[in-house]
């Protein structure tokens, strides 16, 4: 079945221009102008809006196991706001235990998601420690499983976090197998002892997250899995950059030649530390790690983003309910669930504070939510850019529209909106997923199942697929 999708400005990484795109079930077919309509059986009208490749969110956790509770967003409705967002793919992370097979992990994770997702998705791979079992399964977990991104946590002591030897065995394992390792860079026995002394004190505030996180902690556990990755001349992806001391790290690791690449998210561009201060435990809707930070570290981001120091725009979508999940800390600031929610509003916050403000271009837009993620991450060009043979994952984007965020009108499951009240300018209108149109004017017409596992290509190589039906 043919679809026409007519009158918009296409808008890739690299171009920007009027043209119409002819899709052939799950694949663009062609894209040019003045098509026959005869045997197409829809077409759909674009006039005044943009057309981006769908985004790629290379960071979410959907369905995790978090200090004794679970995220309140799953493959379910985390994929139907991604949806709504404007992501047609998302990564998300498979978290493993630490004695327990790979193999196990994933499993898990393919049993969350199969029936759930209706967006294409693929998994990360923690890993928390390396063992011979460990050592065993990596071929397969990369040949079988087509999982080429491993994950290692530098914090969250006694749970995620794996000491440096762990991380340095990770990164020379990775080089000879073609993955890419993720770290989540702050320092997590500084943390702890920081921890620990503020809880001493009384300091059981939400505040007290971050002020026993500081900026520093994140700068040098940056800085020392950089000089790790250039030990080990491996390749590297730091998560949720949140600093100038981390951008700092990043920075003059890639001057000197190393394959180090850095994501941040929406959150740590626009709202700043002081709203973890808010009375009756509001602020407690604001802990994730890294936390916020002061505000002037945001214009050190949108600049590394728009430099070129900084590439790709993660979600870190991690949500917990206010009432019920974040409550578990109220009296212990370390017993509040860390995340929040993202996933859903990433696209927009970039386009409107990003592209609208003049601080992107338009083709830096479509680089930092889709095409570079795509590319990091092996499913290029089945994702993130609109090419013939490229599959249709498509947004049709009114630049025009305006709308406030809110937990009373996103489409996650969870009780709260880390960016309620904030005017955002742009909104996806109309979303395809392979060819299938998921999201009509706003309104959801997916299924859930539709998303698919997406095997993804090893580190550097292109995804290779079958030619077009
Ligand atoms: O607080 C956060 N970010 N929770 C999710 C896990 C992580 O560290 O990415
Ligand atoms: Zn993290
Ligand atoms: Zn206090
Ligand atoms: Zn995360």
């Amino acid at each position: 079945m043919k679809k026409l999708i007519r009158n918009g400005t296409i808008v890739t990484a690299s171009e920007t221009y009027k043209g119409d795109i002819l899709i052939d079930n799950e694949k663009i077919v062609a894209l040019g102008k003045d098509f026959k309509e005869e045997d197409v059986a829809e077409v759909i009208d674009a006039s005044g809006c943009f057309i981006f490749p769908g985004g790629v969110d290379p960071h979410t956790h959907l369905d995790m196991p978090f200090g004794g509770t679970v995220t309140r967003d799953d493959f379910d409705s985390g994929t139907v706001a991604a949806a709504h967002g404007g992501t047609t793919t998302v990564i998300d992370f498979c978290l493993s235990e630490k004695g327990k097979s790979l193999n196990n992990a994933i499993n898990t994770w393919h049993e969350k998601s199969q029936d759930k997702a209706v967006i294409d998705y693929s998994f990360h791979l923690m890993i928390g420690e390396i063992t011979a079992e460990v050592l065993d399964e990596l071929p397969s977990v990369i040949e079988e499983e087509g999982i080429t991104s491993f994950k290692v946590f530098m914090a969250y002591k006694n749970v995620f976090q794996a000491d440096d030897a762990t991380l340095f065995h990770t990164l020379i394992k990775a080089k000879e197998l073609g993955a890419l390792v993720m770290v989540h860079a702050e320092n997590g026995d500084v943390i702890d002892y920081l921890t620990k002394e503020a809880l001493a004190k009384g300091q059981t505030e939400p505040i007290h997250h971050a002020l026993t996180r500081p900026p520093a902690a994140e700068g040098e556990a940056t800085g020392r899995a950089c000089q790790l990755t250039s030990l080990a001349d491996s390749q590297l992806y730091v998560v949720h950059v949140t600093c100038e001391q981390a951008v700092k790290q990043i920075d003059e690791a890639r001057k000197s030649g190393a394959d180090i690449w850095g994501e941040t998210c929406p959150q740590y561009l626009v709202l700043d530390q002081e709203v973890m201060r808010q009375s009756n435990f509001e602020g407690a809707k604001y802990v994730w790690s890294p936390p916020l930070r002061d505000k002037e570290h945001q214009e050190v981001l949108w600049n590394a983003l728009k430099i070129g120091a900084l590439q790709t725009i993660g979600s870190d979508q991690c949500s917990f309910d206010f009432q019920g999940q974040k409550d578990l800390g109220r009296e212990d600031f370390t017993k509040i669930p860390n995340g929040g929610p993202m996933i859903e509003d990433r696209m927009s916050i970039l386009f409107s504070e990003g592209v609208a403000k003049g601080r992107l271009s338009l083709n830096q837009f479509v680089d930092i939510t889709s095409t570079r993620a795509a590319k990091l991450f092996g499913i290029y060009p089945k994702k993130g850019t609109i090419s013939v043979g490229a599959d249709a994952d498509l947004v049709i984007f009114d630049p025009e529209v305006k709308r406030t965020i809110s937990a009373d009108t996103h489409h996650l499951a969870v009780d709260y909106n880390a960016f309620e009240g904030m005017e955002v300018k742009g909104q996806p209108k109309t979303v395809l997923s392979r060819g299938k149109t998921i999201i009509n004017d706003q309104i959801f017409v997916g299924s859930n199942g539709d998303g698919q596992f997406i095997k993804r290509a090893k580190y550097g190589e292109v995804l290779q697929e079958q030619t077009v039906q």
